[in-house]
């Protein structure tokens, strides 16, 4: 491929590069993936409004999250296992967010771990949480966190019980992997990507491995995970992580009003509009179809963000437009990382940019925060 232009452009090159095991961990959705090509389906049944002879010049794309400065509204969602899209993944990942401007999140899942990437880097990022039994270890990442200097905590909400994949158990990815000829031969023949793993030591769950109780490896990990997700969990749960915190929140994997009025009530920050990019409930909305009833919902009580198939500079601004104040980018910079390491998230980043920028001004509109309904075409 000549110089890549988009971000499925990106993806066909994190296609090649990346063992089939990752890149399809990536590029899945839970059961049917209904729920997640929806979410890139929906951005293209809404229409912009074309306008003319506005004055275009001195355009901006810079704005807030939670009250945090962002060279454009877009931050990078948190992933598990970006690690292995490309050797010390989350590190790359992080740096190409923070030379850009925008946040990174840090999941609990990642390879890379909190302190590794806190050293890699020199501006605050973002962690995100899942709540395990263990509460605990709970605590004790939370103080991780807080050390290094992690500017908001992510939590997310849509996690009690694990959504199926499909391809992930045939793949067999799971911890440890269960490698057959056929997963070895699709790492032997990426050699770019087994030079850089063999180059590294960070192959294992960072965060977890060596700090939860009895996780001394991948095979103690795996029987800890299975029982560590807690179906449980209550908006009680929310408030004892709020406590502890004590510092900016953000919750994740709000999809309905009735929900994000009950997370207003937990005085959190911002909530995310998100079905965990389709991962989780098959048969679920797109996110960017529940915004406008989650922002009508909750109005400015609590800032609104939104994830889920977000591709382009143009998807963004329609998110913008119905009311979410930040949106947030996965599989997009997987690929770009996938792709190309470092340089690969920052294309990613850049071609989303320039997208953003462009449509902002042919919809006539030269500042990013005056994004709003009237930019819409009536009929979408
Ligand atoms: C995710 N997502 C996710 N969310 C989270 O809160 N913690 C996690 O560890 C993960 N892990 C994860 C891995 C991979 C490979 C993907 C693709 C997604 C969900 C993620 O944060 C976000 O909600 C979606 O990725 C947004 O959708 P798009 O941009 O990927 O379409």
């Amino acid at each position: 491929m000549s110089r890549p232009l988009t971000v499925s452009d990106f993806k066909e090159l994190a296609r090649r590069r990346v063992p089939k095991m990752f890149f399809d961990y990536a590029d899945s959705g839970s059961w049917t993936e209904g729920t997640y090509r929806a979410n890139e389906e929906d951005f293209g049944k809404i229409k912009l409004r074309q306008r003319v002879l506005v004055d275009m010049t001195n355009r901006s794309l810079e704005s807030t999250m939670i009250g945090q400065k962002v060279a454009m509204p877009v931050a990078l969602s948190p992933t598990g296992l970006t690690g292995m899209q490309h050797a010390d993944g989350e590190i790359l990942a992080a740096q190409a967010a923070e030379a850009f401007g925008v946040p990174f999140t840090l999941s609990t899942m990642s390879i890379c771990s909190i302190e590794d990437v806190a050293a890699a880097t020199k501006k605050p990022f973002w962690f995100q949480l899942y709540v395990m039994r263990d509460r605990a270890f709970i605590e004790n990442l939370i103080e991780r966190a807080k050390a290094a200097r992690c500017s908001a905590l992510v939590l997310t909400l849509d996690l009690q019980i694990l959504g199926q994949r499909h391809k992930d158990i045939r793949n067999g990815l799971s911890a440890p992997p269960k490698f057959t000829p056929v997963s070895l031969w699709h790492m032997a023949i990426r050699p770019g990507w087994c030079l850089g793993m063999l180059g590294t030591k960070r192959r294992t769950f960072g965060n977890i491995v060596g700090h939860a109780k009895n996780v001394s490896n991948l095979s103690s990990l795996s029987a800890w995970t299975a029982e560590q997700f807690d179906p449980q969990l209550s908006w009680k749960d929310v408030e004892w992580i709020k406590e502890r915190w004590g510092g900016p929140l953000i919750l994740k994997g709000i999809l309905d009003a009735e929900d994000a009025r009950q997370a207003v009530d937990t005085g959190a920050d911002a909530i995310i509009v998100s079905n965990h990019g389709g991962r989780q409930l098959d048969g679920a909305p797109s996110s960017i179809s529940a915004l406008p009833d989650i922002v009508a919902a909750v109005g400015d009580r609590i800032e609104v963000h939104v994830d889920g198939g977000i591709r382009s500079g143009q998807d963004v601004l329609k998110a913008l437009c119905l009311g979410a104040k930040g949106t947030y980018i996965g599989r997009p910079f997987l690929y770009g990382l996938g792709a190309n390491g470092r340089e690969g998230v920052a294309s990613v980043l850049e071609i989303i940019r320039n997208e953003l920028d462009i449509t902002m001004a042919l919809c006539g509109k030269r500042l990013i925060a005056d994004a709003g309904p009237d930019m819409l075409h009536k009929q979408s």
